[in-house]
C-alpha cells in the first residue's frame, strides 16, 4: 500500500470538491428543472433541501472519510465495532463502488456528446458541412469515439494522483469555468428576448411547488449535484488535512455548488427565450419548456445557428464549459474505485486508473449499443434509488453506529471550539433522526407513491 495522497491546501480541497459537485447536473440538470417546475419557487425548494438534507449528509461523508483515512468500504467498517454493522458497512461500501462506476459509465457518454458538439462548432467555422452533420447525428461510432476520448482525459488526470492530478487540474479548470459562464451570461443577457427569460427565472410560480414529485426531483437533484451517496465526498474528505475546519470547508463546497447552479439558470433560461425570440421552438406539445437532451442538443444549438457568424464561437465556448464541468466531476467518480484498489492491493495508482477506467468504458459501450433499453434504466437505478438509499445508510452510520464522542474528537481537529458551535448542537441528532426519517418518507413516495 502506498502513502495516502492529500490535498495540498484548504483552497485546493474546496476547488477539487466543488469541481466534483459542479457538473452537468448544475449546468444542464438544474436550469431545466427550474424551467419546468415554477422558476424561483423551485430554486427556493432546492435551497431548503440542500441545506436541510444534502449538507448534513455531505458532512457525514467528509467527517467519516477524514477520520477513517480510507475509502468507503473500509471506512464504514472502521467506524463500526460489532461484526454485523461492520459487514453492513462493507456491503454498503461495495454498493457505492458499483453505483459510482455505473454513474460514470453514463456520465461519460453524455460528456462525449459535449465534446462532439464542441468540435462541431469548429467544423462549422471551417465550413466542413459533412463533418458537422456527422458530429451532430447520433451514431454508435460517434458515441464510442468521444466516450473513449473523455475516458482517456479522466484516466490521465486520476492516474497522476490527488495533488498532482485531481487538485492541479481542478484548480486550472474551475476558474476557466467561472469565467466562461460569466461571459456567456453577460453576452446572452444583451440579446433580444433575454428579459422574458429572466422574468420566468426570477418570478416564483408557487402553484407548481405543491406537486409532491417536485420535492422528490429537487432532492434527487441535490444529492446528484453534491456527488453524495457513493463515497466520492468521503474519499475527498479523507484527503483533507487534520488541521482544517471541515465544517466550514463542507459549507463552502455546498455554497459554490449552489452558486454555480443558480448562475447556470441565469444562462440557460434567458438563452431559451432568446431562442424563442429568434424563431426556435422552445415549448413541447404539452406547452411546457423543452428539457432534457432535446434542450441541450436541439434548442441550444438552434439558438447558436440563429446567431449568425458569432454563433459557432459562442457554441464552442458553451460546449467547452460543459466539457470542463464534466471532467472535474468524472475524475471524482473514477477516484472512488481507484482509491479502493490502491488501498487494498499492491497495484500502482496508474495501473489501477487504466484498468478500472477501461473496465467502466466497457460498461459505457454496452450502454451505447443498447441505449434505448439501458440508458434511462441505469440513470434511474443509480441516481433515483441508490444515491438516496446509500445516503440513508450513511446517516444511520453517522447517527447510530459511530460513537458521538469520536465524532466530536474528529471535528475538534481543525476547530478546538467545536463543542460549543451551532453545528455540534444540531448536526448529531439531526443525522440521527431527521435525515433518516425524511429520506425514508421520500424514498417510500418515489417507489410506491
Ligand atoms: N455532481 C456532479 C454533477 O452535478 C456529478 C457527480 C460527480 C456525481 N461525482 C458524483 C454524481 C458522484 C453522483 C455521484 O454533475
Amino acid at each position: 500500500m502506498s502513502a495516502r495522497g492529500q490535498f495540498s491546501s484548504r483552497i485546493g480541497f474546496v476547488i477539487a470538491a466543488a469541481g466534483s459537485a459542479v457538473g452537468l447536473g448544475n449546468i444542464w440538470g438544474f436550469p431545466t428543472q427550474v424551467a419546468s417546475n415554477g422558476g424561483a419557487a423551485f430554486v427556493l425548494v432546492y435551497l431548503v433541501l440542500t441545506f436541510l438534507l444534502a449538507y448534513p449528509i455531505l458532512m457525514a461523508e467528509l467527517i467519516i472519510g477524514r477520520h477513517a483515512q480510507s475509502n468507503m468500504v473500509d471506512a464504514l467498517q472502521k467506524i463500526s465495532i460489532d461484526p454485523i454493522p461492520k459487514l453492513i458497512g462493507r456491503l454498503t461500501g461495495y454498493w457505492g463502488l458499483v453505483v459510482v462506476s455505473l454513474i460514470l459509465s453514463f456520465y461519460a457518454i453524455v460528456a462525449g456528446w459535449m465534446l462532439a458538439y464542441g468540435l462541431q462548432s469548429v467544423t462549422n467555422m471551417l465550413g466542413m458541412t459533412a463533418a458537422s452533420t456527422w458530429l451532430t447525428t447520433a451514431s454508435i461510432l460517434r458515441d464510442i469515439i468521444f466516450c473513449v476520448i473523455f475516458f482517456v482525459m479522466t484516466i490521465l488526470i486520476v492516474s497522476k494522483g490527488v495533488s498532482n492530478g485531481i487538485e492541479k487540474w481542478s484548480t486550472r479548470l474551475m476558474p476557466m469555468l467561472i469565467v466562461l459562464i460569466l461571459a456567456l451570461i453577460i453576452y446572452v443577457s444583451t440579446l433580444d428576448g433575454a428579459g422574458q427569460g429572466w422574468e420566468v427565472y426570477l418570478v416564483p410560480d408557487f402553484s407548481k411547488i405543491t406537486d409532491p414529485n417536485l420535492l422528490i426531483s429537487a432532492l434527487g437533484q441535490a444529492f446528484f449535484s453534491l456527488s453524495l451517496g457513493v463515497g466520492t465526498m468521503l474519499i475527498y474528505g479523507s484527503y483533507v488535512s487534520k488541521k482544517e475546519n471541515i465544517v466550514v470547508l463542507g459549507a463552502s463546497v455546498a455554497l459554490v455548488d449552489i452558486g454555480i447552479a443558480i448562475m447556470a439558470g441565469m444562462l440557460i433560461i434567458p438563452a431559451m427565450y432568446v431562442a424563442l425570440n429568434n424563431g426556435v421552438t422552445i415549448f413541447n406539445e404539452a406547452g411546457d419548456l423543452i428539457a432534457g437532451p432535446q434542450l441541450i442538443f436541439t434548442v441550444i444549438p438552434s439558438l447558436f445557428e440563429s446567431m449568425g457568424t458569432i454563433g459557432p464561437f459562442i457554441a464552442l465556448v458553451f460546449f467547452l464549459l460543459m466539457a470542463i464541468a464534466a471532467v472535474t466531476s468524472s475524475i471524482s467518480m473514477l477516484e472512488v474505485p481507484v482509491a479502493y484498489a490502491v488501498e487494498n492491493s499492491e497495484v500502482s495508482r496508474s495501473k489501477a486508473s487504466w484498468l478500472i477506467g477501461v473496465g467502466i468504458l466497457l460498461i459505457s459501450t454496452v450502454i451505447i449499443f443498447n441505449q434505448a433499453l439501458l440508458f434511462d434504466l441505469v440513470v434511474a437505478i443509480t441516481t433515483q434509488y441508490s444515491q438516496p438509499l446509500i445516503g440513508l445508510m450513511l446517516s444511520i452510520f453517522a447517527g447510530w453506529v459511530w460513537h458521538r464522542h469520536t465524532i466530536l474528537e474528529e471535528l475538534k481537529d481543525g476547530c478546538p471550539e467545536m463543542e460549543s458551535s451551532v453545528f455540534w448542537k444540531i448536526w448529531p441528532s439531526y443525522v440521527r433522526y431527521v435525515c433518516p426519517i425524511i429520506l425514508i418518507v421520500m424514498f417510500y413516495t418515489t417507489t410506491f407513491g
